[in-house]
């Protein structure tokens, strides 16, 4: 039995494979309808979310299988005191995979030690979001051909961001990637990214303050919104929240083909006038999350179809 906890779970082989299989769900949907006829994905979110959660559940049902699941904490037996553990026990006689989004770093990891089924990480904490980093892969894959010899900037909140630390985690494995970190002095990198993944890995990166200053080089720009669920206190969150806004005037820096990517939701990051802009990819990249959790699903469950 396997789960997914970091995108480094997969080898750069396997990732390929499940990213093949991603597009072929996209161009071949019919083939695919009933691939998980019978199984049950379990849906367990301690924290909100519509991407994540609606786009697994709305892949099993493509797949032709059945979800349930709870998608608060107060709305599950958390409520009344139940551990994670517990809880996965029981679930694992319920359903045959199970998705979980949970506040705190590491209770993915925990489920998925006592589970009977394949746990997915559906994000844990500010630690990791490994089928956001699925999804933005696939949507780097399929819209510039590649994933290695790319510049790409992250801009925001590099260090609450778990997309962004799942993200460079996978990013590192292809050759010639170049990381420019765009972010106030107080929302770098961590140093467990900066150092034990980027220098420990001779990864070639820049740590810049303006967005202008990137913005010419770039073939990817992955915008981050601040998250305010982990601030300690309200008056940084409001300080720092429109630190970075992509306006159109920006986009003219930029080059004709540089990708615009944001896991979402987004705040005030990206003005809605540069949703127009054909460079701007983070609708299509909600889409390709589908396909892509189609894939992993189909993957962990050991299902193939020919
Ligand atoms: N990108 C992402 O994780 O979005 P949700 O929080 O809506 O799931």
């Amino acid at each position: 039995m396997r789960h997914l906890m970091s995108p480094l779970d997969f080898s750069v082989e396997e990732l390929d494979k499940l990213l093949d299989l991603a597009n072929d769900i996209e161009k071949n949907p019919d083939k695919y309808a009933h691939a998980c006829a019978g199984k049950k994905l379990a849906t367990c979110f301690y924290e909100p979310s519509t991407r994540t959660r609606l786009s697994f559940e709305a892949a099993m049902l493509n797949l032709g299988g059945s979800v349930l699941g709870f998608s608060e904490a107060g709305s599950s037996s958390a409520a009344k005191g139940e551990s994670v553990s517990d809880t996965i026990r029981v679930i694992s006689c319920y359903a045959d995979i199970c998705a979980i989004r949970h506040p705190k770093e590491g209770a993915a990891l925990v489920a998925s030690q006592k589970s009977l089924i394949p746990v997915i990480n559906a994000g844990d904490g500010g630690h990791q979001h490994p089928t956001q980093t699925l999804t933005d892969l696939l949507t780097i894959r399929s819209l510039k051909g590649r994933l290695s010899d790319i510049t790409i900037g992250l801009c925001g909140d590099l260090k609450f961001g778990r997309t962004v630390h799942s993200l460079i985690n996978a990013l590192i494995r292809y050759k010639n990637v170049h990381f420019v970190l765009i972010s106030p002095e107080e929302l770098r990198i961590p140093s467990y990214i900066r150092d034990d993944v980027l220098r420990a890995n001779q990864v070639e990166f820049e740590e810049v303050e303006r967005l202008e200053d990137a913005m010419t080089r770039l073939d990817v720009l992955y915008m981050t919104r601040v998250q305010r669920e982990r601030f300690f206190n309200e008056e940084d969150y409001i300080r720092l929240k429109d630190y970075y806004i992509l306006t159109k005037a920006k986009m003219e820096l930029a080059k004709e083909d540089m990708l615009v990517l944001h896991p979402l939701p987004r705040v005030n990051e990206i003005s809605v006038e540069v949703d127009s802009d054909p460079r701007a990819a983070y609708f299509k990249q909600a889409q390709y999350g589908v396909y892509v959790r189609m894939a992993l699903i189909l993957t962990l469950l050991g299902i193939q179809v020919d």
